[in-house]
């Protein structure tokens, strides 16, 4: 089995909430890997971090990611870092993926930077513009479509994802 719709973007794109919202408008489950990493690891991504470091993080990510596009079905959302590993991005390939596209003033109200997200901890606004400047072209060339999600409910946004499916 498959996913039916990948999603990938950045840190207060969406991903949970429209990643929820589209499930149910498919009749599906949403599965998010930060949440696998999370549960199958027993601590918080920003416990791995601090105490194992990034490249731990970014291999449990690696796998997990593998797995789900091979073994979940319906609705998979992707960790903002994940689209950037050369591996998964060959795994993304055949895929539908939806490229969740926002900018900072929509990702800060959706998110609030606390201190969950290692790589915005430090000066949040900047290193999210840094990193999504960084990203970009990478969400867009792995994307099927690119859908913005600026100021819109998350049913909005899964009702045009579900119109280009
Ligand atoms: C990360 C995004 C986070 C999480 C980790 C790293 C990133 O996921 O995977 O903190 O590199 O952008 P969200 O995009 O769900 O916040």
């Amino acid at each position: 089995m498959a996913p039916e719709v990948v999603l990938i973007g950045p840190p207060g794109s969406g991903k949970t909430t429209v990643g929820a919202a589209l499930a149910e408008a498919l009749g599906t489950m949403c599965h998010d890997t930060d949440a696998a990493v999370e549960q199958a690891q027993g601590r918080t991504i920003a416990d791995i971090f601090i105490e194992d470091g990034e490249p731990a993080f970014r291999a449990l990510e690696r796998a997990e990611v593998a797995r789900a596009l091979r073994e979940e079905t319906g609705v998979v959302a992707l960790g903002g870092g994940a689209p950037m590993d050369p591996e998964t991005q060959v795994a993304l390939a055949g895929h539908t993926v939806i490229f969740l596209d926002v900018g900072i003033s929509d990702a800060s109200k959706r998110i609030g930077f606390d201190q969950s997200r290692p790589l915005l901890s430090v000066n949040p606004r900047a290193s999210w513009t840094r990193l999504m400047n960084e990203r970009r072209p990478t969400y867009t060339r792995l994307a099927t479509h690119v859908v913005d999600t600026a100021t819109r409910t998350p049913e909005d946004i899964a009702a045009e994802i579900v119109a280009l499916l």
